[in-house]
């Protein structure tokens, strides 16, 4: 069983760096095939799902039907789906099925790493890591090297549009100078035009932002924006 992906992706194989990824938990969920387009067209990479299940996060979200009716609309599009669950590993079949190209779990779920990322590569997708921000670095960096990226909570998970915890840069760097070149670092929660530099800087390139695109008018500016910042 191979701990990291054969798979060339968009994740382990970017032909441009920062990715931007909108996370459609800000999008209008009455509208939001055309809201995913939208954010594409305007120049989007990928696509981040912010799944939830009420008990590991107070919120509840989306699932896999979500996940395969968009990629059902966009059938090229790289679809990211984060859990914030307690069992992440009980979904990977689903979201595998449902055309999902990125499962990440989290380090505080009940699961254990190492079995998660063979059975999300065994199932074809790229693997990601993900860490709340009180939770210790020294807590994943046994289990980086098995991981296709890993995500740097830059909020405490559950909701969209809540500040940026700086304390988490420290973090960033003491990851980012352990990963191989095909692996990717991602930040996740409050980044918009004043913090998506201190991001980047850190070693951030993968950048999620919910509130920073589907808050705005214009999707494509606000995705230059972050890209270009
Ligand atoms: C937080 C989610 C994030 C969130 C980001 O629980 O994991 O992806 O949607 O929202 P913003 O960009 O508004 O902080
Ligand atoms: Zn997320």
């Amino acid at each position: 069983m191979s701990c990291v992906s054969a798979e060339m992706s968009l994740i382990t194989s970017p032909t441009t760096l920062p990715l931007i990824a909108p996370s459609i938990l800000s999008a209008d969920f009455a509208n939001l095939g055309n809201e995913c387009s939208a954010v594409i067209d305007g120049g989007a990479d990928l696509l981040h799902l912010d799944v939830m299940d009420g008990h590991f996060v107070p919120n509840l979200t989306m699932g896999g039907a979500l996940c395969a009716s968009l990629r059902k609309a966009l059938p090229t599009t790289y679809l990211d789906a984060h859990l914030m669950v307690e069992n992440p590993m009980a979904f990977i079949e689903s979201f595998a099925d449902a055309g999902a190209n990125l499962f990440t779990g989290h380090i505080e779920s009940n699961d254990d790493p190492i079995e998660m990322a063979n059975a999300i590569h065994d199932a074809g997708m790229d693997a990601g890591l993900a860490i709340n921000p009180p939770t210790d670095v020294e807590t994943i960096l046994p289990y980086i090297e098995a991981f296709d990226l890993i995500l740097i909570m830059s909020v405490n998970p559950g909701f969209s549009g809540q500040a940026f915890i700086p304390e988490v840069l420290e973090k960033v760097k003491i990851v980012s100078e352990r990963l191989r070149p095909s692996q990717r670092l991602q930040m996740d929660g409050g980044i918009g035009p004043a913090t998506v530099n201190v991001a980047k800087d850190a070693g951030c390139d993968v950048l999620v932002a919910a509130s920073a695109i589907f808050g705005t008018d214009d999707y494509a500016a606000a995705i230059e924006g972050l890209r270009t910042a």
